[in-house]
This record gives structure tokens, sequence and C-alpha cells, in this order.
């Protein structure tokens, strides 16, 4: 077990290290932005949606390796995908590809990148966000 945790921590800093999709996208079709509040951290997400699929994403941010890995993994996870399937998605997801259990201070950080990408997603679609992680 510990090396399988060893491995995951290794993943999380490579990600925080070497951010996949981090920069700005040029003619977005949707940008949103967020913060953490416990810390200020922020984050803004640009989609590119074609045929209802997110044909490209990017973000630029400031935070935490858990927030920067977090982005960068839900980067390349919700590339491709139809944005019902990014409306979808739900903290288990996150957790899941983090492989954390974060306490209640570090979950913020965890799920912030998605709290971001689903305002991007439901400003697109011209829909309220009520804020909820694990329903669309
Ligand atoms: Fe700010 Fe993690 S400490 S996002």
């Amino acid at each position: 077990m510990r090396i399988m945790d060893e491995l995951y921590r290794e993943l999380i800093l490579d990600h925080y290290k070497n951010p996949r999709n981090f920069g700005t996208l040029k003619d977005a079709s949707s940008v949103a932005e967020d913060s953490n509040p416990l810390c200020g951290d922020e984050i803004k997400i640009g989609i590119n949606v074609k045929a209802g699929k997110i044909a490209d994403v990017k973000y630029v941010c400031s935070g935490c390796a858990i927030s920067t890995a977090s982005a960068s993994m839900l980067s390349e996870l919700a590339m491709g995908r139809s944005l019902e399937e990014v409306r979808r998605l739900g903290k288990g997801a996150v957790l899941g590809m983090l492989n954390i259990n974060p306490g209640p201070s570090r979950v913020k950080c965890a799920l912030l990148p998605l709290k971001a990408l689903k305002l991007a997603v439901y400003k697109y679609l011209g829909i309220d966000f009520k804020g909820t992680l694990d329903n669309p």
C-alpha cells in the first residue's frame, strides 16, 4: 500500500511541477474563475466547445500542489468529454484521480478546479450553477 501511496504522491508532484494544459485559450467558448476562500488562491479556466464536447481546456491558477495537480488531471479528464459528462463529474472523480482523502481544509484545494470547470460549462449552457459538485 505504501508503494501505491508513494506513486500517487509522485504523480501529484509531477502534475504540480509540469501542469498539463496550463495557459489561456484564445477565443474560448466560456471562461470562469473561482477562488478558495480559505487561502485566496485562484483559478481561471477556459473551455472551447465543439459539437457539444470539450474540444480544448486551459487554465491559469495560483494554488498549492493539490489544487494545481487537480486542475492538471481534470483538464486531461475533461478533454473530449461531452458537456453532460462534465456536468456529472463529482467530488469522487476528482478525489479518486488524486487518490487522496484530504481533510476539510484541503478538500477545497482539490475541488476548486472542478467547481471552476463546472462554472464554465454552466455559463456556456446558460444555466445557473447552484454550487453542487455532485449533481448536474
Ligand atoms: Fe490554496 Fe490549496 S492552499 S488552493
